[in-house]
């Protein structure tokens, strides 16, 4: 059995680009876009982590000592806890991985499976970036999520035919990529949606059907018109704006305005199980990971992910025990303070 340790260091042997800090906020990689960095000064993605910092726990103790139970309906499947493993494509492009494309995706679905955690998988610009993922939900049969590209409606529909097929549990679009440079880099054709489009898309999936890349209140408003299962509050990791607010700022204002109407996810900086119970007790309904779960499978494929999930629910378990939070109802506005 490895260690977490033994796993990160596997992970920065096995890739050139990615430096695999202590932290991974950003700071080494400003720029890196194609690569694991934020795009232009890389501000986002360092914001997304520092802001995260700004929001501090209450512990609350007096009380009967209870085991917590961290548990979370995700679309009918019970899972261990709310938090899901983001999805990331083109390790290879993006970290200089060693590992291919394949073993990575296998590594990080079935790390996060074998914990009871959901995992969104990616999609890109070529044929083989599709279809790796779809063999991986066709295999599963409803247990992950395909995240489709914002493809220009005529390369969409077809292509949703074919995920439909392959019986996902749901389907994501990162309707920020729309903003990415290797794909502006690679001349792929995607695009901004309107809300009727969007509504076609969910007409036509018949699956929950969740979009990532919302960070205003008008946008989430277009997203509940257009009767989405759920958002993602995200700036795609700081690669799409420069200079963009984080996420964790603009999250309580949004799940308040939301007011359960659609679950909120949200994700951009979160490494810990505290950062996860930060963005609960601001109304969210999930945390989604990046980064740290793709290193895990570079560095240790399965076994990797496997621990750093662990990781996670052990964190955010232990977070619920000393804020006297038993359940994730309990965990409310005043579990935690707010610093900007
Ligand atoms: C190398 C890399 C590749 C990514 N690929 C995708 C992708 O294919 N689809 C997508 O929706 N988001 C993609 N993202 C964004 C992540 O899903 C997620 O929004 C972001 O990484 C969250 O921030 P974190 O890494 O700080 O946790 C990618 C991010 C990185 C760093």
């Amino acid at each position: 059995m490895k260690t977490l340790e033994e796993v990160k260091i596997q992970a920065r042997a096995n890739m050139s680009i990615c430096k695999m800090c202590k932290t991974c906020n950003g700071e080494v990689c400003r720029g890196w876009t194609p690569g694991p960095g934020g795009k232009g000064t890389g501000s986002t993605f360092v914001r997304n982590v520092a802001k995260l910092k700004e929001v501090t726990l209450n512990m609350r103790l007096i009380r009967e000592d209870q085991e917590v139970d961290s548990r979370f309906d995700f679309f009918g499947q019970v899972i261990s806890a709310p938090i899901m493993a983001a999805p990331i494509a083109n390790v290879k492009i993006n970290y200089g991985s060693s590992v291919d494309e394949l073993t990575y995706l296998n590594g990080l679905t079935d790390g996060c499976l074998s914990q009871g955690l959901p995992v969104f998988l990616g999609d890109g610009a070529n044929r083989e970036a599709f279809e790796m993922p779809l063999k991986i939900h066709q295999n599963l049969n409803k247990q992950t999520i395909m995240t489709i590209k914002p493809w220009t409606m005529d390369i969409l529909m077809p292509k949703l035919e074919e995920v439909k097929a392959c019986s996902p549990l749901a389907v994501a679009m990162d309707i920020d990529a729309a903003g990415l440079i290797l794909l502006k880099k690679q001349g792929v054709p995607v695009s901004f949606k309107t809300v009727e489009e969007l509504k076609a898309i969910k007409a036509y999936l018949g699956v929950p059907f969740i979009l990532k890349g919302i960070l205003t209140l008008e946008d989430a408003q277009a997203a509940l018109d257009a009767g989405v299962d759920a958002i993602v509050v995200s700036n795609h990791g700081g690669r799409v704006l420069d200079d963009c607010v984080s996420t964790i700022e603009v999250l309580e204002k949004i799940t308040t305005f939301v007011k359960g109407r659609c679950k909120v996810f949200v994700d951009g900086g979160f490494r810990s199980g505290s950062d996860v119970f930060k963005a609960l007790a601001l109304g969210a309904d999930g945390v989604l990971i990046g980064r740290p779960f793709s290193h895990a499978s570079i560095g240790g494929q399965s076994e990797g992910v496997a621990l750093y999930a662990d990781k996670l629910i052990q964190e955010l378990k232990e977070c619920m025990r000393m804020t006297s939070c038993i359940t994730l109802k309990d965990i409310k506005r005043s579990s935690v303070n707010v610093h900007f």
